[in-house]
């Protein structure tokens, strides 16, 4: 990773915290981009600004408990503004996510926010989903007849970690990295087709979820056709250049105001607990898979 990718990753984390009003509650994600995201959020709320948090990773979770974040617990409505990095994004504003293996969590975060804003830098932009590995999260229970499944359309696959040590997420499941010869062509038919698959417990393509994009890059516009200059070809309604700060981003109106809009939550200083032993969490090797039965 370059010094120069970092700084625009931390560029398009800045530029989102824009979005961030007094009073909001926050989707955190998961990753070194939304790491950054957070902790402006904790500066914010050094600063006075009072404002909550939903992470979506334990990892995000004790970062923001260090950064005085009040954390939400249980929500009984929608979360105001989501913000979280991707590891692709084609011009449809699609994404792959999950590499870092938070997808469960952020899918659901993503899911209950009025709005969901992606922080990338321009490495993450392609013409089509599926360049590198898409991340199944599976249960261990029987999980070779899920990989069997999964194998069954299109995919290669390898479980994340390997077998003897594998990945365990913070859920207590296992990763199975997929792969597509050629990409993916259709990421809406293949959502659906590896949602309902037994076994599977979520999937890291996030398909038509996201709000707007916000990406460092060396210069405008954000260019998805392989340097050719062309604009971005999205959903977009309009968009919109910030050349000084070197940064472009695409916006999309937000979606219309969740009618709950009495979203309420819980704050506390609450962390979620690991049920599972400290071997077992998120990032560390578990046991061999069929020591997790
Ligand atoms: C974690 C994710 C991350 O958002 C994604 O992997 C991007 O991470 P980074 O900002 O470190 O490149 O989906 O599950």
């Amino acid at each position: 990773m370059t010094s120069n990718q970092e700084r625009l990753k931390r560029a398009a984390a800045e530029k989102a915290l824009e979005l961030v009003q007094d009073g909001m509650l926050l989707g955190l994600g998961s990753g070194s981009t939304a790491r950054y995201f957070t902790e402006g959020v904790g500066r914010l709320v050094a600063s006075g600004m009072k404002l909550r948090c939903v992470p979506s990773s334990r990892a995000t979770a004790e970062l923001a408990a260090e950064l005085g974040i009040p954390i939400v617990q249980e929500l009984l409505g929608a979360i105001d503004l989501a913000v979280d990095g991707a590891d692709e994004v084609d011009p449809n504003l699609n994404l792959i996510k999950g590499r870092g293996g938070a997808l469960f969590r952020e899918k659901i975060v993503a899911a209950a926010s009025k709005r969901f804003v992606v922080v990338v830098d321009e490495s993450k932009l392609v013409k089509h989903l599926g360049v590198d590995a898409l991340p199944v999260e599976v249960s261990p229970f029987l999980w070779r007849t899920t990989a069997e499944r999964l194998i069954a359309l299109g995919s290669s696959l390898t479980v994340r970690g390997g077998e003897e040590a594998p990945f365990i997420t913070d859920n207590g499941n296992l990763i199975l990295d997929l792969t597509f010869d050629g990409g993916i062509d259709s990421p809406v038919g293949l959502a659906t087709a590896i949602k309902v698959t037994p076994g599977v417990v979520e999937h890291g393509l996030f398909v038509e979820m996201t709000d707007t994009q916000r990406a460092g890059s060396k210069g405008p516009p954000l260019d998805f056709s392989g340097g050719t200059g062309g604009r971005v070809r999205s959903k977009a309604q309009h968009w919109k250049c910030c050349t000084a700060a070197r940064l472009s981003w695409v916006q999309i109106p937000t979606r219309p105001p969740d009618s709950a809009a009495n979203t309420r939550g819980h704050t506390s200083g609450w962390i979620p607990r690991s049920p599972l032993s400290p071997r077992h969490r998120t990032g560390q090797a578990g046991h061999p898979i069929s020591g997790c039965w």
